[in-house]
């Protein structure tokens, strides 16, 4: 690809970087995570900066570090530092109890808070100000996820002429939903001033289209080399899907190292002629945690074959807990497992065990090597990342994945995964008892098909894909032909 752009600027939400205090100084660390892996070459060879809130708010002496802690990565980081009512309003407001459950399609959770959408569009528009601060008009924008969505508009708006792309992280949901929201027509609006809007999946970018259509009566589309082009009166974007990755070289190398083996040997101590699964998820009500424990609960209730043979190990990691809607969710996820243990524990045999923490990248992958199933049951994900980690790191190839309809993963996994309706969970129970009962070989095609298919589209050929798009226009990826819709079984006119 022709080198289109002279600098190569990042803005997201939050910096790649965790800051903590020891001592009373700041250390900071990398932020872990195949975007940040993919795009740091890139970042170095091009002059890269990265535009983002640094995660923690009211403190002056932050610079100085994270300035120290970028020339030692190669590429500048550039704080835009927030007060504590824009924090509140722009993030945990109106990026987390706005849009979040909009955009999943839990609109009845909204907190159609005017204050907040205020706030929303202050910081927005300190984003598109600072970022035309440091950058000219040669250099390329690439904006990351809800949190950002009205940068372009702003950057057009008062502060100059940039180009500047976007990459939507989560689902896009329809007009019945998204219309709910009562600044509907400024977001639409403002999501056209970027040059090319990047979604997960089709069906995200389907649904844009379909809001546009609801919203606008001049809208124009046509697919042309992979993208939809998008005319809405004087404005023009493209829309295509790129499904985001991980690096699967890293979790595949990591799985074979000997800290790791340990690791997933002593797990597998403590569950001997026992199958694992395994559930990772930030604490979040939209990964489907409650319902996959009533599925477990339904599994052992009805198959008695697996009690005492089968355990979850259900990783929760700790996420937005200034939000009551979390906190309300983490109490009535450990009463469940609770009760769920209380109702099957044996001697020697606990069905399921709990981590309420965040684990380093090893620990990680050493309970994905000790996991026989992965259960990952998301009412709706972008992407589910967890999935194509979980693949990745199984060279053992003796596993199955167990995925939701509703994960954006689904897309690509759908033939190789055993798929489920996450809000059946009869149906669920029956799938954890096929995957228990799977028979090795079975085991063994799907998993190296799966694996397969996500070496190949790792998070390298994503970023690949998506700059293709941005500076030639064309998807070698996009398609309309793709159902609409991932089941676990389509219904012919008879049945
Ligand atoms: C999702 C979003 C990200 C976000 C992450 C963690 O994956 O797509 O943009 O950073 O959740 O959420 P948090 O609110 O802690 O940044």
């Amino acid at each position: 690809m022709a080198q289109a752009f002279e600098r190569f600027l990042v803005a997201s939400n939050r910096l790649p970087i965790v800051l903590e205090k020891t001592n009373e100084r700041w250390e900071v660390q990398p932020g872990s995570g195949g975007l940040v892996t993919a795009l740091t070459p890139l970042m170095k060879e091009n002059h890269g900066t990265w535009v983002g809130w640094p995660g923690v708010t009211g403190e002056e002496d932050l610079k100085a570090p994270i300035q120290e802690f970028a020339s030692q990565q190669g590429y500048s980081l550039h704080p835009v530092s927030l007060s504590d009512k824009e924090l509140q309003g722009y993030y945990h407001g109106f990026a987390n109890e706005v849009l979040w459950p909009l955009l999943h399609g839990f609109h009845t959770k909204c907190n159609f808070e005017p204050g907040y959408w205020e706030q929303y569009q202050t910081v927005n528009d300190r984003f598109a100000q600072e970022l035309v601060g440091i950058s000219k008009e040669n250099d390329f924008i690439w904006v990351h996820d809800y949190h950002l969505m009205l940068v372009a508009s702003g950057i057009k708006k008062g502060f100059g002429q940039r180009n500047c792309c976007y990459f939507h992280h989560i689902p896009f949901p329809g007009p019945d939903i998204f219309l709910k929201l009562p600044w509907r027509l400024e977001v639409l609006n403002a999501l056209l001033d970027f040059r090319l809007l990047g979604f997960q999946t089709n069906e995200d970018v389907i649904n844009f289209l379909r809001c546009l259509e609801a919203v606008f009566s001049d809208v124009e589309q046509r697919f042309s080399q992979g993208l939809y082009e998008v005319k809405c009166g004087s404005r023009a974007a493209k829309a295509g899907a790129f499904p985001i990755s991980i690096d699967f070289d890293y979790f595949a190398g990591r799985a074979k190292t000997e800290e790791v083996s340990q690791a997933t040997a002593k797990l597998k101590r403590l569950h001997v002629d026992q199958q694992v699964i395994l559930g990772i998820d930030r604490l979040d009500y939209t990964k489907g945690i409650l319902e996959r424990l009533e599925a477990l609960r339904y599994a052992l209730e009805h198959f008695p074959d697996l009690r005492g043979n089968l355990s979850l190990i259900q990783v929760l990691i700790p996420s937005r807990q200034q939000v009551p809607e979390y906190q309300n969710l983490k109490e009535r996820i450990q009463g469940l497992i609770g009760e769920i243990n209380g109702q099957f524990t044996e001697p020697g045999w606990i069905p399921i065990q709990y981590l309420y923490r965040s684990l380093s990248q090893d620990e990680l992958v050493s309970f994905y090597l000790a996991a026989d199933i992965a259960l990952l049951t998301p009412l709706w994900d972008g992407m589910n990342l967890v999935a194509k980690e979980y693949c990745a790191c199984s060279h053992h190839e003796n596993n199955v994945l167990i995925l939701s309809e509703f994960a954006g993963a689904a897309s690509q996994m759908f033939q190789d995964a055993l798929l489920v309706n996450p809000h059946h969970v009869v149906k669920v129970a029956q799938v954890i008892r096929r995957a228990y009962y799977m028979h090795k070989s079975e085991r063994s095609e799907r998993m190296k098909r799966l694996r397969e298919s996500v070496r190949k589209n790792d998070i390298f050929f994503w970023l690949r894909t998506y700059l293709e798009a941005a500076f030639e226009g064309k998807s070698p990826i996009g398609s309309r032909e793709r159902p609409y819709f991932y089941l676990s079984e389509r219904c012919s006119e008879d049945s």
